[in-house]
């Protein structure tokens, strides 16, 4: 018969044969894991981007993200290399933090299975098995994963391919990137787009009594009072910190790790160009009688838009990680446009305009219906849509992008 061991049964047994010492440091770990877990609970769950495949989803509005990832391909593909030339890896273990459910999540693994294949032919190396965890909140769309986007990156590795491409295992991991996710010195490679800038909770200064530090403001603007940039900065900080911590104890020596951020230029203490346009608009449906002012007042994005020198200062200070590189970049969305050479038509800035909509609408409903309600949505994001298209050429040069290489040190 198996009898189960309750905590209490356990702590004094091992302290009966190992001593009180023992037994303290278990407690403390204890205590220590209580706390990360009850860190890991906070994150809010209405934090995940639109799932589904409809027309306000994340997999139909992320193609902003989408040319983010691409501008970062040669970070991804030397990291990769580095790893699969240098050291022999039978089996090369992956994460993917924060992979939300659309065409991106399976756009760096196809990134990495294209590198390992060129350079296997190049090199006469032998493939490896690849074991891939794709994590996110658990309220993340996997469903949709595994049943729509998984089926497409099989059919588009394989289209037009006779050659053998490595096995590859896919397993969805739900949790926060804020806790521990993986066994200790598993992963080889983690790679986390667009994630890590979402905070693990509203930074809790914010909150105050009256609801009016950052009154008439969702985010950090260029008028909220200095302690407001402050509290989100400490918060980021401490989380980031952690996320780092976390995936220290997870990733092998010498494993490397590649981030992006929506970043901030230095020197300036506001700025995410969607959380302004978003508050604009949140503030005329506040004077059309939609929306009740203490309402927008009490609001705050979990969120924090970081510059080079506030990641490099983290970074530096958990020092579990050498960083090999930090790349800074524009995603422009001119892009997007037909006809790049002329200059944006009327027509062109509805379509921008109407991308930035779509975008900040799949990343933002689920919490701004949880707060607001529903019914405000499809008139607030039309308003958005208006704003975006008249202010988009004063701002474009704002959607500063961050990218960063770093390598699990030997310590
Ligand atoms: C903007 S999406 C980016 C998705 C994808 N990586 C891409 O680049 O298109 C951010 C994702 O991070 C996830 N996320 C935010 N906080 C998280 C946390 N603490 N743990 C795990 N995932 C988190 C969100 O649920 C969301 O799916």
């Amino acid at each position: 018969m198996v009898q189960s061991l309750t905590k209490e049964d356990f702590t004094s047994a091992t302290s009966r044969l190992l001593g009180f010492k023992f037994r303290r440091c278990f407690i403390i770990e204890e205590e220590e894991e209580a706390k990360r877990s009850t860190e890991a609970m906070k994150v809010p769950q209405v934090m995940s981007m639109k799932g589904g495949v409809g027309q306000n989803s994340y997999t139909n509005n992320s193609s902003i993200q989408n040319i983010g990832i691409s501008q970062l391909k040669h970070l991804i593909r030397e990291a990769i290399l580095d790893l699969y030339s240098t050291t022999f890896l039978n089996n090369l273990v992956i994460a993917d933090l924060g992979c939300s459910s659309g065409p991106n999540t399976f756009m760096v693994l196809s990134e990495i299975i294209e590198a390992i294949d060129e350079r296997k032919n190049e090199c006469n190396l032998p493939l490896p098995e690849i074991f891939v965890y794709l994590n996110d909140l658990p309220g993340n769309d996997f469903n949709t994963i595994f049943h729509t986007h998984m089926a497409r990156f099989y059919e588009n590795l394989m289209e037009g391919k006779k050659k053998k491409l490595p096995n590859c295992f896919i397993a969805g991991t739900p949790g926060s990137f804020y806790a521990r996710l993986f066994p200790m010195r598993t992963l080889h490679f983690v790679h986390s787009s667009y994630s890590v800038h979402w905070l693990s909770q509203v930074p809790p200064g914010l909150e105050d009594e009256t609801g009016q530090l950052n009154k008439g403001k969702i985010y950090i603007s260029a008028i909220s009072p200095p302690c407001v940039f402050e509290t989100y900065l400490k918060q980021f900080q401490k989380d980031f910190s952690q996320f780092l911590r976390f995936r220290s104890e997870e990733m092998v020596t010498g494993g490397r790790m590649i981030l992006s951020f929506a970043g901030r230029k230095s020197g300036r203490k506001e700025y995410c160009y969607s959380f302004i346009i978003l508050t604009q608009a949140l503030k005329d449906m506040v004077s059309q009688g939609f929306v009740e002012e203490a309402k927008l007042d009490s609001f705050n994005i979990p969120y924090f838009s970081p510059c080079v020198e506030e990641l490099k200062d983290v970074i530096d200070r958990e020092n579990s990680f050498d960083l090999d590189r930090i790349e800074r970049f524009d995603v422009v969305l001119d892009a997007c446009v037909e006809d790049r050479e002329k200059p944006c038509s009327e027509a062109d800035k509805y379509k921008i305009g109407s991308i930035m909509e779509k975008g900040t609408r799949a990343m933002t409903e689920e919490m701004l219906a949880s707060h607001f309600g529903m019914e405000i949505l499809d008139k607030l994001f039309q308003r958005f849509r208006e704003i975006a298209s008249e202010r988009w050429h004063d701002e474009q040069d704002n959607l500063l992008n961050i990218g960063v290489s770093l390598t699990r040190k030997h310590l």
